[in-house]
């Protein structure tokens, strides 16, 4: 069903059931008296959002329903993102942030710094969430040994990494810290030595790219997936990556949100919440802005579940793999594809 409408009792109802199978009762405005504790099922992306227009998206989500807004340092809107959080005037415990440190500060000196400045351009004192953006270092470029801002930095691990993100934790920071774009193997890793587990793991993943068995993989080892590219290949950076028809005009959703009234974008948000993970679709379009969030009322059967199953075309969209000369998630579906595979670069 299509919601015009968004009352305050509705959103109480959202909010209430944010994550699958948890009745949360944060993030509804006014009645909250702490941070919101779990990750909310729908977030605000921001990433390529016009400087110009983000402030507005930001305060126009936060006054009309939304209570997450997906953040990072390298989309370099943060300071007007800040902007939409203070003029919203919505109290910051009743928000849930989630910034990203960049590949370039992954050398432990350098994660204190990036914070600091993700905090200080949001307006904030702490985050809820922060998460490493890839599990790829780059040298950064104040360093000596620097070549350029993409050099890959062999001496920095991901674990070296964790360690002063676990620290941010302790100093009041970040409520929690994640990951992001790993593959299996880079999960499994981190965990064998982590002193504190990822709370969320954030990755591409939606109907073009289902990877169920990953998404599962994750419920199993209590770490909550945050779906990026939500909508699949509307982003319009993905325009022509792939030979794939953009998703709101395949046929085969047009189908489903006709029978479920709803729009094609709400149908493919609500299997990504039907499914148990968190949805972060990004707009600076009020009237989509609101649209999406009618994600939350779009409810699917198993028959239906299993029918979208089969129809994944293991097709991903994002991925800096190949300019970076490293083999990102090699163990999952569409993996980097590099000239010569044989000379993998080690993470
Ligand atoms: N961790 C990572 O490495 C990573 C990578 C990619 C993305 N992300 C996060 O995930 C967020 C979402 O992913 P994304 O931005 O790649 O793609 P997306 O949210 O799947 O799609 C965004 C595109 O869809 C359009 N759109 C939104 N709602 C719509 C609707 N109801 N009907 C028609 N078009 C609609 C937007 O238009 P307008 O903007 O013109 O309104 C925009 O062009 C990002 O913004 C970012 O916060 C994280």
């Amino acid at each position: 069903m299509k919601l015009d409408i968004l009352t305050s009792t509705a959103l109480g109802l959202y909010f209430s059931t944010a994550v699958a199978g948890t009745h949360l009762q944060d993030g509804v405005a006014g009645q909250s008296s702490g941070p919101v504790k779990e990750i909310p099922a729908i977030g605000l992306g921001t990433w390529l959002s016009d400087k110009e227009k983000v402030a507005d998206a930001v305060e126009y989500a936060l006054t009309n329903g939304y209570n997450h807004i997906d953040a990072a340092l390298i989309y370099g809107n943060e300071k007007q993102v800040g902007k939409g959080i203070a003029s919203s005037k919505v109290a910051r415990h009743d928000i849930w942030i989630t910034s990203k440190l960049w590949n370039e500060h992954h050398r432990p000196y350098k994660v204190h710094e990036a914070i600091r400045a993700t905090l200080s351009d949001l307006g904030v004192d702490y985050l809820d969430l922060y998460l490493m953006h890839w599990p790829v270092a780059f040298v950064p470029d104040d360093s000596s040994s620097s070549g350029g801002t993409e050099k890959i930095d062999k001496h920095t691990s991901i674990l070296q990494t964790w360690r002063a993100m676990e620290e941010l934790v302790r100093l009041g920071l970040t409520r929690h810290i994640g990951i992001s774009n790993f593959a299996r193997a880079d999960v499994e890793r981190l965990l064998r030595d982590a002193e504190i587990r990822p709370y969320a793991h954030e990755f591409e993943t939606h109907p073009y790219l289902q990877q169920q068995d990953f998404v599962d993989w994750h419920e199993d080892i209590g770490v909550k997936v945050i779906a990026y590219s939500p909508l699949a290949n509307t982003n319009p950076t993905y325009d022509g990556h792939k030979p794939v028809a953009p998703i709101l005009d395949d046929l085969f959703w047009v189908k489903i949100a006709d029978e479920k009234d709803c729009s094609v974008a709400q149908a493919v948000l609500g299997w990504g919440l039907e499914r148990g993970t968190v949805v972060i679709p990004k707009s600076v379009h009020k009237d989509y802005i609101k649209q999406n969030l009618g994600a939350l009322e779009v409810e699917f059967g198993k028959k239906e579940m299993k029918k979208i199953a089969m129809a994944d075309k293991k097709t991903r969209f994002n991925d800096p793999g190949k300019g970076w000369g490293i083999k990102l998630f090699r163990d999952l579906d569409d993996p980097t594809e590099l000239e010569d595979d044989d000379d993998l670069s080690e993470l």
